[in-house]
């Protein structure tokens, strides 16, 4: 497994790898949903690129990009022991030089959901991915479905900008008592991450109801807020029940729905998701 730090070397190493390419974009302090991501670029393709970047864009200035953890001697392990080929470790320097200026937005379905609570993160996300992208150049790039809407609009972008790779969303890999994986989840206190479950336990049920024939958002929100606010130490941004490609908010399901969340614990914001009706 090669390191590659700069742009100019990611760029030359590129040309000599065995095709087709799979690439998995990260911020390090990787868990098994990362993994699960790194194993399926492996198993479809013939070389597997890996970045660990910590983009500054796409944290606000209120934001944990300072306390943001990160471990890399044990990321290099896991990701060695997953035959990765290649980890793209970029500084920011190399990233966004002094003076950089060029952002790439996708416009309407970055505003709600995420977007309503965190307005220049998307920008960020598909400015480094976008940038990534150009870099390392992979035939398959794999993102996980937990981050729901970040799915969407890299899909969106790649499709509308034409970008010449298939965009893949792996499912949310999940601890065994539902919480989905997250590097953000050590930031949990222990009463806190015994608590977290509630977000997965509303997610459920949701999925039960619907099931069971309901197909009026307010019924199902209902029931899941109060799930949720059965935990004295959740504090809800939001939860939704949108259409599945555009994110606007449904009143009724027809055949299908993205039910996703956002669910505070102290200052560590966790996100969910689920499709209804797949
Ligand atoms: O999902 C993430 O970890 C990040 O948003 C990504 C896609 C690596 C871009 O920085």
């Amino acid at each position: 497994m090669k390191i590659i730090e700069t742009i100019a070397e990611m760029k030359a190493i590129r040309i000599k790898l065995k095709e087709p390419i799979g690439f998995v974009p990260t911020m390090g302090y990787l868990h098994e949903g990362h993994l699960s991501l790194v194993g399926k670029a492996k198993a479809e393709n013939k070389s597997v690129v890996v970045s660990i970047y910590v983009n500054p864009a796409q944290f606000a200035p209120t934001e944990d990009l300072s306390k943001y953890p990160r471990n890399l001697k044990r990321d290099l392990a896991m990701l060695e022991q997953e035959g990765t080929d290649i980890v793209f470790f970029p500084a920011d320097k190399e990233m966004y030089p002094e003076g950089y200026d060029t952002w790439v937005t996708v416009d309407k379905l970055t505003k709600p959901l995420e977007g309503n609570f965190r307005p220049t993160h998307f920008r960020g996300v598909t400015t480094i991915v976008n940038k990534l992208f150009n870099i390392v150049q992979p035939d398959n790039a794999y993102f996980g479905q937990k981050d729901a809407q970040q799915a969407l609009v890299i899909k969106k972008m790649a499709k509308e900008l034409d970008m010449n790779l298939n965009v893949i969303v792996c499912p949310t890999v999940r601890e065994p008592d539902g919480l989905a994986m997250s590097s953000r989840n050590v930031y949990l206190t222990p009463e806190q991450r015994k608590s977290a479950p509630a977000l997965y336990k509303s997610l459920i049920l949701a999925k039960d109801l619907f099931s069971h024939g309901e197909r009026n958002t307010t019924n199902i929100l209902e029931q899941m807020t109060a799930i949720i606010q059965k935990e004295p130490l959740a504090n809800i941004d939001y939860i939704s029940i949108a259409d599945t490609e555009t994110l606007e908010e449904l009143h009724t399901i027809k055949k299908s729905a993205l039910v996703s969340m956002a669910v505070r614990y102290g200052n560590t914001r966790l996100i969910d998701n689920l499709i209804l009706g797949e």
